[in-house]
């Protein structure tokens, strides 16, 4: 019998050993295939179009094949421990049977039957209980690599950010925004997005951020709403340093509507007011001022699930811009709304826009420049640093970067 556990305690242990790494092999050999299926469904119309199918058919090929061999080592070896156990039992068998034919005398017919009756049977127990045991461990380990992502992966509150915004409602009350000396990065290694920025934002001010491509205007917003990393210089909301405050705090009070938008599955209301704060009343008006209520009441209301894919590139902004006019935030941030709009999306939204939000401060990103003159003044970056900062009228007036900005911009029939 001690024999007999030392051989099973040495199988199991070696059994188990084995087929951890190569569980652990067949869930790295699987994340390719995810990540190449997942990347070929999004980019099927590309792939389509540029007649890619036979490349990406042999890339998902070869991948299939680079899982299918770890999987089919995992079942070789849970066959190996299969054949292993029934060369224990036939042991034990051979052992029992030698052992009663010797000493016959001592050993009942009906005794002898049970032990064999038992014996046969053992194997499969035997197996279930290593087989369930290795699932425990294997199971055990996929936790253990989740916690060890926990811990590992780097979190964005800060040693500073113990002051939460709970017991104070209304911040911003006022909206005015201030940076100063500014320097901003996306990362310890690489060079700063924003360098000494000072710009100072008052209360309902319409500011419009402008500049050459990678001048750094996203980069403003994104420092704004803490997103990338400040690495000296403050930025402060009604008086409140940004450092002090948790980054999800931040951002639940700022009204931010991005170039691309978004779209959560779901219903109507759901998209607009995910926090589910805002009435009804006011879901409804704010698609009638962006002018889309008609469109969603015929599909069924605000209860309805939002099916956004049949929506032209307009109407999802216009859907965007209602979303902002259901958030009562003080500061509005507007990235690039009416960038990729035609003419007549672009009117109802400069209409909503100036109409809607006199009282609150609106910082918006602009390479248009034919409504200039809504704004209050106009920020030019170059290279991460703002140039200029000043009413549109005077800077229109000089010999500025933004009315070189502003020609160039005419010279493209752009508004
Ligand atoms: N994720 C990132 N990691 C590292 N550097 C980045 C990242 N995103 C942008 N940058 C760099 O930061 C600088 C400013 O980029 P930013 O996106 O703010 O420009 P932008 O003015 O918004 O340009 P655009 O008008 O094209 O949107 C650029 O030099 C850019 O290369
Ligand atoms: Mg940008």
């Amino acid at each position: 019998m001690p024999l007999l556990l030392a051989v099973i305690w040495f199988v199991q242990r070696y059994y188990l050993r084995t087929s951890r790494q190569v569980r652990l092999l067949e869930i790295e050999a699987k994340s390719p295939l995810y990540t190449h299926f997942t990347e070929t469904i999004a980019g099927i119309s590309t792939i389509k179009a540029y007649h890619w199918q036979s490349q990406f058919q042999q890339t998902c090929d070869e991948h299939i094949n680079n899982t299918q061999r770890t999987y089919y080592m995992l079942l070789s070896i849970q066959q190996w421990l299969a054949f292993i156990l029934d060369l224990l039992v036939a042991v034990m068998a051979v052992v029992i049977v030698s052992i009663t034919t010797c000493l016959h005398d001592k050993f009942s017919p009906g005794e002898i039957g049970v032990a064999l009756n038992i014996v046969l049977t053992f194997n499969d127990a035997l197996a279930q209980a290593i087989t369930s045991w290795t699932q425990v461990e294997t199971s055990i380990g996929a936790v253990t690599r989740v916690q060890r992502f926990r811990d590992t992966t780097p979190t964005e509150l800060r040693q500073g950010a113990t002051e939460t915004l709970q017991s104070v409602h209304d911040w911003p009350s006022r909206g005015a925004v201030v940076f100063h000396q500014v320097t901003a990065c996306y990362s310890s290694n690489t060079p700063p997005a924003l360098t000494n920025v000072n710009l100072t934002i008052k209360p309902s001010e319409k500011i419009a951020i402008c500049g050459p491509s990678g001048s750094g205007k996203t980069s403003l917003i994104l420092a704004l709403l803490q997103m990338i990393e400040v690495r000296s210089g403050s930025i402060s909301i009604d008086g409140r340093d940004l450092q002090s405050l948790r980054p999800g705090d931040i951002r639940s009070r700022i009204n931010v509507t991005p170039q691309d938008p978004f779209f959560i599955p779901g219903t109507v209301a759901y998209n607009l007011d995910p926090t589910a704060t805002a009435s009804n009343v006011l879901i409804e008006t704010a698609l009638r001022k962006a002018g889309l209520w008609e469109k969603i009441s015929y599909a069924g209301g605000l209860s309805a699930d939002l099916q956004p894919t049949s929506w032209s590139a307009g109407e999802k902004h216009l859907f965007a811009l209602a979303r902002a006019l259901t958030n009562d935030s003080q500061i509005v941030i507007l990235d690039e709304v009416t960038s990729s709009v035609d003419t007549t999306t672009e009117i109802i939204m400069q209409r909503v826009i100036q109409e809607e939000f006199p009282n609150r401060t609106v910082i918006a990103i602009v390479h248009r420049f034919g409504n200039i003159d809504l704004f209050d003044r106009v920020a030019v970056l170059q290279r991460g640093e703002v140039v200029e900062y000043d009413t549109p009228k005077t800077l229109l007036s000089q010999d500025s970067k933004f009315r070189e900005l502003y020609v160039s911009s005419l010279g493209h029939s752009c508004y």
